[in-house]
């Protein structure tokens, strides 16, 4: 039985395939390298020392999906794939809601059809729009996203809560991410954002070596111990582990339709992340205060305690870990 991973080459899906990989798990990629690079699934097989299938391919296909189900016995699908950037999705929504939302129907369409019942979502921390409490909990009103990214998100998992709804014998998980940052610590996969970097490590990282001349700091005038935005970032790797958790689950008991916030518990300002880094790579980074971004929140980070009690999974790594193999990764590549 293998576990299918739509959009497995990129960011986080790659670090994912190398846990359930480690993990004994027969794993199944496809991707269609819209936003990730083929030396990926290379890295992959270096690091776990171990083989995948992987299929090119667009996620939104249903011919070539059947093919894959056809092909390989999937027990569960834990879906990566769609595109992800905040900035871009208001200029391009047709081409967001059609990616990620076609995409993830007809995922499910074609698991129905195939008997395969389930099923991971990556969501995120932007379902809460403006938290309505801090830390933020699974129970918190969602709603209020200011782009179309984030409306994606919330749609499929309303898409999700009326296909369990209709068939309770899709066992799903939503697992709504905080700020994932960091790398594996072999320093060959990480973060490769195309441009610009619009989020803040990958910029702060290139500002420490050099790629950049200074970071700008959206905005000093929260109601923050520094005046700077506060979020909850985790460490990749322990992200991907808690869909291994997550996979148990569903694996294990079942029935049901779980969601999950995956962060650490803990806020860092922009200025925290400044000095963390200054500190790590022993680099200065320069930054200016400019403007506040649009659609930013001042603070965001989870009370975890419920992916503790029920999956049994909490972060590990450290805020100097997430700097260290973010810097790791940057001088390797
Ligand atoms: P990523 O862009 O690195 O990975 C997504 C992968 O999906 C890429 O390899 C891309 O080529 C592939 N893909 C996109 N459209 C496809 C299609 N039509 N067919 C086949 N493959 C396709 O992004 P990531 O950071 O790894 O994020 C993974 C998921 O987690 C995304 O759904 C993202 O929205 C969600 N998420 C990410 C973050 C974050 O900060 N990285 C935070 C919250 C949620
Ligand atoms: C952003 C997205 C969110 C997405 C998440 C995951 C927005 C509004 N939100 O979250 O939907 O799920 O990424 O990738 O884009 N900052 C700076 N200077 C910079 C970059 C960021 O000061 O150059 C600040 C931001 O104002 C914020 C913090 O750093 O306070 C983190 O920003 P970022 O890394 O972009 O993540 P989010 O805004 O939390």
């Amino acid at each position: 039985m293998a576990i299918l991973l739509p959009g497995g080459a990129g960011y986080i899906g790659s670090h994912t395939a190398i846990e359930l990989l480690e993990a004994g798990k027969e794993v199944v990629i496809i991707d269609n390298f819209s936003n990730s690079n083929p030396k990926v699934l290379d890295c992959i097989k270096k690091i776990t020392n171990k083989d995948f299938k992987f299929y090119e391919m667009d996620y939104r296909n249903k011919e070539d999906l059947k093919k894959v189900f056809e092909e390989n016995q999937i027990d569960a699908v834990i879906n990566f794939a769609g595109f992800k950037a905040v900035g871009e999705s208001v200029e391009k929504p047709i081409e967001y809601y059609e990616n990620n939302i076609i995409g993830a129907l007809a995922l499910l369409d074609v698991m129905r059809k195939y008997n395969c019942k389930k099923f991971i979502f990556s969501s995120s921390a932007t379902v809460y729009g403006e938290p309505e409490k801090i830390p933020v909990t699974e129970d918190c009103r969602v709603g209020g996203t200011t782009n179309p990214y984030g409306n994606t998100k919330l749609f499929i998992e309303q898409i999700l809560k009326d296909v369990y709804t209709s068939d309770s014998t899709f066992d799903i998980c939503i697992l709504r991410y905080f700020n994932p940052v960091g790398a594996h610590e072999s320093g060959l996969i990480g973060e490769e954002p195309q441009g610009i970097p619009n989020n803040l490590i990958p910029y702060i990282v290139r500002v420490a070596n050099g790629e950049l001349k200074e970071l700008s700091v959206f905005g000093d005038d929260y109601d923050t111990p520094d005046g700077t935005g506060i979020r909850d970032y985790i460490h990749v790797v322990d992200l991907a582990k808690g869909h291994i958790k997550a996979l148990d689950k569903i694996e294990k008991e079942g029935k049901g339709l779980f969601i999950y916030n995956l962060g650490t518990g803990t806020g860092y300002s922009v200025l925290d992340m400044v000095k963390a880094f200054e500190k790590t790579t022993g680099k200065k980074i320069p930054y200016k205060i400019v403007g506040r971004r649009d659609g930013d929140v001042a603070v965001s980070y989870t009370d975890p305690s419920k992916a503790k009690k029920e999956l049994d999974w909490e972060a590990t790594k450290t805020l100097e870990d997430m700097c260290k193999d973010s810097w790791n990764y940057i001088i390797n590549r």
